[in-house]
């Protein structure tokens, strides 16, 4: 048989031995040692070369090449295969990811359940700006030149005539100035008081303003909408209580508390007044046809109460242990 056959017949014996291809790694191994091993059929092949004629060398050594990469092809392809099927492998026992949710900020969900309570008694929602002028957060809602919310202690000043608005009055004003009564609006907003940060006031807090005008309104009427919205609020069972106040610009004025039964006091939620006839002589509406009514709840308290949390400083940290707990 000469070398060309005995080539052959190796090629054939290969195709036989790896026609169905071993599928476990030791019999592909000796397979592959059977072949291409040292003292393998193809080493065995090389060393039969030097009884080839040397002329003939170079075509034979051709051919024999041929049949170790085509062996080698063999193998290196089943490997491939191998490591494809490892990684569509999925492992359906390992536990699945977790996905963090969101979580709406406690003062949200406070400020979404006050804007509905008011918005299905029929109030639209109005916003107006956080920077305004000494006219709107207060000369025309009455305060006196020396009143002490004016002080600097108070209130932060971005220039002489201009500043962050103290409380959302402000709008009051805006609405009234902008807009034909009657008028029925609540105004959600942040403002801005230069205090010192302690578990009970912070430098930024958010107020609803409630602005109610039209004829003939009462102080009935303000007393019942409050009563309504408290009962809403807090539940049917809540006791809550009137207290006579003051504020330039309502006459009478009134504060409302709800009694804490885990703390044993009164809380103070909002402040309130029928809207004085000043304010409405600063904005042009005729104060002997129009009445009205205006409210102002700190957001913060209300949500503080509704939660039971009793530190103001952890609505604004952005802790996550606090706030996955709304
Ligand atoms: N603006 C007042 C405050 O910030 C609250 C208030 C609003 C009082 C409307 C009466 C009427 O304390």
């Amino acid at each position: 048989m000469n070398i060309k056959d005995t080539i052959e017949s190796v090629r054939k014996q290969f195709r036989t031995d790896s026609d169905p291809f071993p599928d476990d790694n030791d019999k592909i191994d000796s397979l592959k040692i059977k072949y291409l091993g040292r003292k393998g059929l193809i080493a065995n092949l090389f060393t039969q070369m030097n009884q080839v004629e040397a002329e003939d060398r170079p075509l034979f050594g051709k051919y024999l090449n041929q049949l170790k990469n085509e062996i080698n092809s063999v193998f290196d392809s089943s490997q491939q295969k191998d490591s494809d099927s490892k990684t569509d492998q999925i492992d359906y026992s390992l536990p699945g990811l977790n996905f963090n949710i969101g979580y709406q900020h406690p003062l949200q969900t406070t400020l979404n359940e006050i804007k509905s309570i008011f918005q299905n008694l029929g109030f639209s929602v109005a916003y107006g700006p956080e920077v305004d002028d000494d006219f709107h957060n207060f000369s025309a809602l009455n305060f006196p030149p020396e009143h002490p919310a004016r002080d600097m202690q108070d209130t932060f000043f971005i220039e002489k005539d201009i500043v962050l608005r103290t409380h959302t009055s402000n709008v009051q004003v805006h609405l009234m100035k902008e807009k034909e009564p009657p008028l029925r609006y609540i105004v959600p907003g942040r403002v801005y008081r230069n205090e010192s940060i302690s578990f009970k006031s912070y430098c930024l807090f958010h107020q609803i303003e409630g602005l109610y005008v039209d004829k003939n309104v009462s102080f009935a009427d303000h007393k019942g909408i409050l009563e309504y919205f408290v009962k809403q609020m807090f539940g049917a069972k809540t006791k809550m209580r009137f207290r006579p106040s003051f504020f330039p610009f309502t006459e009478p004025s009134a504060e409302v508390d709800i009694w804490s039964e885990k703390r044993g006091q009164w809380l103070e939620i909002l402040g309130s007044g029928m809207v004085d006839p000043e304010v409405f002589k600063s904005v042009d509406i005729d104060p002997d046809v129009w009445h009205g009514y205006a409210f102002g709840l700190g957001i913060e308290r209300i949500c503080m109460l509704k939660y039971d949390i009793d530190d103001i400083r952890l609505l604004y940290q952005g802790d996550l242990r606090f706030l996955e707990q709304f």
